[in-house]
């Protein structure tokens, strides 16, 4: 019996040290990350276009009008009657910028053979731009984002006139973790090499709660600004395509309204700080990607 007991614990003990030394030296855990994303379930249906699935986290940061006109150019006007007609009880004086903190999964486009590898993102973004000054066709500026250090993604961005800054991400290979102890979740970004205003430039998603009423965002929203043609300089558009009618929204996958605190410095939002009660949404969605688009083809596009 004494015996047993002494095998056993010693046993633990050697249990415990390889777990420990599982985490910290596996090569698989190094190296290769391992994503809960589910697959992309639409390759085949669009066999010769890019597609993949994009899980995210979307905040909704409201800042008064003022603050966003003068950091969008002016040659961009806002189309606040746009905003206006989604969200008829937003707050007067102020407009919806857009945090994604996002992790791209499983690109492909079968008909090359050609795949991608994940990678994992973070971004302002600034939705209901009159890019083409036509008076109703809504874009979104995007003029930096916090990209995968490894991925070519990060020169993807650039190709769109986009400051990309290489970045490390917390966790590695997903869009959130959950919080230990608790339903919260949590995500973080962080410059390899660049700094902002104060140190590295960085943005922090924390507990992010589910919440299940009182979000005065609606889903039809957080379609429409995920769904509005990116820019950076204004001269080629990145028309991604979220789809919200896959098993990817079903279920237990079905997108929850979520709240939580969000801390950052990435520009063009470089003095912003913390702010505590923002509301988002969680979902993952295939897309399909019309790349490098010239943003001007795009006129009357709504999705
Ligand atoms: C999205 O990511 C979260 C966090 O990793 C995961 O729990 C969830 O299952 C993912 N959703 C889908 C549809 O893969
Ligand atoms: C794609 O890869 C498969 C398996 O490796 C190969 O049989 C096929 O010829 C390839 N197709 C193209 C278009 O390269
Ligand atoms: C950061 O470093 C990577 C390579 O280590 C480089 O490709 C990238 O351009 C750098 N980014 C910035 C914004 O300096
Ligand atoms: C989902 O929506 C897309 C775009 O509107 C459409 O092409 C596709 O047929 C829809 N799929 C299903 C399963 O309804
Ligand atoms: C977003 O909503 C605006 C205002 O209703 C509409 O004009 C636009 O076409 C919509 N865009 C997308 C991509 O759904």
């Amino acid at each position: 019996m004494h015996h047993f007991h002494s095998l056993r614990t010693q046993f633990r003990a050697v249990a415990r040290v390889l777990a420990i030394c599982f985490v910290l030296f596996s090569p698989s855990a190094a190296q290769k990350c391992i994503t809960h994303d589910q697959p992309n379930p639409i390759a085949s249906q669009y066999p010769d276009l890019p597609t993949g699935t994009l899980n995210s986290t979307t905040a909704i940061i409201p800042i008064p009008l003022a603050s966003a006109l003068a950091i969008i150019p002016s040659k961009w006007r806002i189309l606040e009657g746009a905003y206006r007609s989604l969200l008829p009880n937003f707050p007067a004086g102020q407009y919806p910028v857009f945090l994604y903190a996002a992790h791209d999964h499983d690109i492909q486009i079968p008909a090359f053979n050609f795949t991608l590898p994940d990678f994992s993102r973070t971004s302002f973004n600034f939705p209901f731009l009159d890019l083409l000054g036509d008076g109703y066709t809504s874009f979104t500026w995007t003029p930096s984002q916090l990209i995968s250090a490894d991925s070519a993604a990060l020169a993807g961005a650039q190709g769109y006139g986009q400051v990309a800054y290489a970045a490390s991400f917390d966790p590695p290979c997903d869009a959130y973790r959950a919080v230990p102890g608790g339903c919260g979740t949590y995500h973080k970004s962080v410059s390899t090499n660049s700094t902002s205003g104060s140190g590295h430039v960085f943005v922090e998603l924390d507990d992010f709660q589910p919440i299940t009423h009182g979000s005065p965002y609606t889903l039809k929203f957080y379609k429409n600004i995920t769904n509005q043609p990116i820019f950076g300089n204004g001269a080629l558009c990145d028309n991604m395509i979220r789809l919200f009618n896959t098993t990817l929204t079903k279920g237990v996958f079905e997108p929850r309204f979520v709240k939580g605190k969000v801390s950052a410095n990435l520009p063009p939002m470089n003095r912003m700080q913390v702010m505590e009660g923002v509301y988002g949404l969680q979902a993952d969605t295939p897309f399909i990607e019309n790349t490098q688009v010239e943003c001007a083809t795009l006129q009357g596009y709504s999705g």
